[in-house]
């Protein structure tokens, strides 16, 4: 049962335990920029390394790849990113010069502009009487494109201008004959990467939700036209199966098809598969689109390069793309939200993260009951290197008393906590030598392991 109504909670305990701070905040932070501090990396990582397992490496069809950020001008003109498609509309505080997105004002005097021209959303302004937030009458809306345009090298001489890339995709097209021609892959095959992309934002807001940096997972699924709807239905399923996987439950999950006239520049169908945001409502928490042979093509037409699969018997054609794209902050919040579960334990409210273990920080965290026992500290530090090379993400904590231990835990979502106590020595009853406290998270419960058998029982 879910105890969130807001999303102010999780912001507070992601930066208060060490998941996430504002960007550069000793200078008064960067809009849109968020910095995943040391909980925050390893739930990250534990996210990007289940994806890349299940995406990856459990497929025979996937190919993995790592391509520059940076990339040239005519990749943005080809993709069509420099244009409209990738634009948001601007409209600016004719007092202050602060300036807006005309369609999230619009969209507040209950105004949607899906599939309007600026001409109409300039009208729009003036039907619906908008304002900008500080009640001041606005200008006409522009078009504003979102890519970061960055100057290569020394020289500011046309044709130096590349961008950080507003998609990964995009290096995934541009290296299709690298991959092709290195590997021979069969059709119908995908690849994959993670990194980051760019935007810039004119408005970035709700916490990690839009931002101006930020993770990207994707995979560009190459197949014949004719196959297009076949695998469209099987990745719809994997991505349903990927949402289960990292915990969100089926309730929290919507799919919503985007109509036509809303269609990204190069999409023929997508999906959009939303997650019910705590005091948000349903938006999305990836996407997945029918691309065609759209870039492709483009990428062929503007490089003179041919990206062609080229089939056993010599004949060539141009594969079609299906792209399901994950975004990694997304996800990472979705997460958070589903575990965050305020209860009751032992007459004490308690807050803690019901994160699947596979993705909390820790698998485990290891405590000498006294810290001041040498011998319990020895066999601690013993049981923790065990399980830190079997785990890796293990925390030794001997801070406070148990009871604050196991609250500290619950809180950043630790799913085991180990107790080496006297009985561990042998000291109080020889037939638990060698055995420890293991008590479980979500219950609390304590059971007796002996230390042999708990890598496994911590799997
Ligand atoms: N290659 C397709 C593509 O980039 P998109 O819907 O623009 O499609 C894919 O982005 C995913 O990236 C989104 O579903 C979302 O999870 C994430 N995303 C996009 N813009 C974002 C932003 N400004 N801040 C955080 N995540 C974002």
């Amino acid at each position: 049962m879910r105890t969130l109504d807001s999303l102010e909670p999780v912001v507070a305990l992601a930066k208060r335990r060490g998941f996430v701070f504002p960007g550069s905040e000793i200078y008064g932070g960067l809009k849109g920029t968020w910095d995943y501090g040391p909980l925050g990396v390893l739930l990250a990582n534990n996210l990007k390394r289940e994806w890349w397992k299940l995406f990856v490496e459990q497929r025979e069809d996937m190919y993995g790849l790592d391509a520059s950020i940076i990339m040239p001008e005519p990749v943005w003109q080809a993709s069509g990113h420099l244009g409209a498609g990738f634009s948001d509309p601007l409209v600016t505080d004719t007092v202050t010069g602060e300036r807006f997105r005309a369609d999230h004002l619009l969209k507040e005097l209950g105004v949607e502009t899906d599939g309007l021209t600026l001409e109409q959303i300039s009208a729009a302004i003036k039907e619906h009487g908008a304002k900008s937030p500080q009640g001041n009458p606005l200008s006409d809306a522009t078009l504003f494109n979102l890519l970061f345009p960055v100057t290569m090298g020394a020289q500011q001489a046309s044709g130096n201008t590349a961008y950080l890339r507003g998609e990964t995709a995009q290096g995934i097209f541009t290296n299709f004959k690298n991959v092709r021609d290195t590997m021979s892959p069969k059709m119908p095959f995908g690849i994959a990467q993670i990194g980051k992309a760019f935007r810039n934002e004119i408005a970035p807001r709700e916490w990690l939700f839009r931002v101006r940096e930020f993770g990207q997972m994707e995979i560009e699924y190459f197949v014949r036209e004719s196959e297009w709807e076949q695998y469209f239905e099987e990745w719809r399923e994997q991505i349903q199966g990927w949402h289960s996987h990292i915990g969100l439950a089926t309730e929290n999950i919507r799919e919503y098809e985007v109509p036509v006239e809303d269609l990204a520049h190069y999409s023929k169908r997508t999906i959009d598969f939303e997650y019910n945001f705590p005091g948000k409502g349903f938006d999305e928490l990836c996407g997945f689109a029918y691309r065609t042979d759209y870039d492709l093509r483009q990428h062929m037409e503007h490089s003179g390069v041919s990206l062609e699969y080229i089939e056993p018997d010599g004949s060539r054609f141009i594969p079609h793309v299906l792209e399901p794209s994950f975004g990694l902050e997304r996800a990472f919040t979705a997460v958070l939200c589903e575990a965050y579960t305020e209860d009751e334990m032992n007459g004490e409210a308690r807050t803690y993260l019901k994160l699947p273990a596979h993705l909390a920080p820790y698998r485990v965290a290891v405590s000498p009951l006294l810290k001041n026992k040498p011998q319990l500290v020895e066999k601690a530090r013993e049981v923790f290197r065990l399980l830190k090379q079997e785990f890796g993400n293990v925390a030794y904590d001997d801070n406070g008393n148990i009871g604050k231990r196991y609250r500290r835990q619950d809180e950043i979502g630790t799913p085991y906590c180990v107790v080496i106590d006297f009985d561990t020595l042998g000291e109080e009853n020889p037939a638990h030598a060698d055995t420890v406290t293991v008590r479980h998270r979500d219950t609390g419960e304590q059971e007796r392991v002996a230390i042999t058998e708990l890598t496994t029982y911590c799997k």
